[in-house]
């Protein structure tokens, strides 16, 4: 059993280039001279055969496509096993529509998520007699796919930014943002793509890992405010930042970790650009920045 994971899309919610966005890395995305993104999902598997898929995005039809090992071996036979959402974001759970054409698989997540997904109706698009939720309690570990076992965790992060109402608690510690370990008899690698706070707790279950895919979603917390793109920081959005005493670069660098990578990153992300001193500066701090269709194994 050898744990592999593929990075079906390295950027956040919007992708690279994002529709509505004019900033540089969306423009240089446009002319093709920096690698364009989808938005956030990582699928996994562990016997070479059958995947699951972390995150659900808008973008999973075309990821799909250009992921080999994940098409039809027959007529309706698929290597996915599962799905499984770690928040109700739109970048995380809008693709579950395009898995509506009656294929079975089995859709994990906590009972919060279930919830937010059982209130959207859209979502009964995915006939209950063909795939089935199955509601994961945090802490448990579960079969996510052959050989893959699977547990939640909770992870400092807020509601989906459609749920969002009065005063918004950025660093919730709870089921409706998780995190996700993944085991195999031999190898432990994390899931984490978004992440508010990388607190004691954190730090302990993550010591010692073998591979982290961890939230790179800005350089600096106040990357979009500087690029005049709106008022939002990345604490607002419940995103620790790379760079900075209290970014991600820092936090990790004590950390005993075999391999980091940087998944969920916004386009405004000056590490987008493979020229960029951002991005030698992470990769000299050992951090690999996330591409679509990029393997670990
Ligand atoms: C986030 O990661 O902050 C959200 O996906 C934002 C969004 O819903 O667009
Ligand atoms: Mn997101
Ligand atoms: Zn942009």
């Amino acid at each position: 059993m050898t744990f592999r994971a593929r990075i079906l899309g390295a950027a956040a919610g919007g992708g690279l280039p994002q529709w509505n966005c004019g900033c540089k890395n969306c423009g240089l995305a446009r002319l093709g001279t920096i690698p364009s993104q989808t938005q956030s999902s990582l699928a996994v598997t562990a016997d070479n055969a059958f995947w699951a898929i972390l995150n659900a995005s808008p973008d999973i039809r075309h990821q799909l496509s250009q992921s080999q090992s994940l098409h039809p071996t027959g007529l309706r036979q698929l290597p996915l096993r599962s799905v499984l959402v770690t928040n109700g974001d739109i970048d995380h759970v809008a693709g579950l529509l395009t898995l509506r054409e009656m294929q079975p698989f089995t859709l994990f997540a906590t009972a919060g998520i279930h919830q937010v997904l059982a209130e959207n109706p859209i979502f009964d698009a995915l006939n209950s007699a063909v795939v089935s939720r199955e509601t994961i309690a945090l802490n448990q570990p579960f079969e996510l796919a052959p050989g893959l076992t699977a547990t939640l965790f909770p992870v400092p992060g807020k509601v989906p930014l459609y749920l969002e109402a009065g005063d918004v608690q950025t660093d919730l510690i709870g089921d409706q943002t998780v995190g996700v370990h993944l085991q195999t008899e031999d190898s432990s690698a994390f899931y984490i793509p978004g992440c508010a706070l990388l607190n004691d707790d954190l730090r302990s279950r993550l010591d010692g890992a073998d591979l982290l895919f961890f939230d790179g979603t800005l350089w600096q917390d106040d990357e979009m405010v500087q690029a005049g793109l709106g008022q939002k920081t990345g604490q607002r959005m419940g995103h620790m930042s790379m760079s900075g005493p209290e970014g991600s670069i820092a936090a990790f660098e004590d950390m005993r970790i075999g391999k980091k990578v940087f998944v969920h990153m916004n386009n405004t992300n000056p590490v987008l650009r493979p020229d960029s001193v951002e991005k030698a500066q992470a990769e000299a701090a050992g951090w690999i920045i996330g591409q679509d269709g990029m393997e670990i194994t």
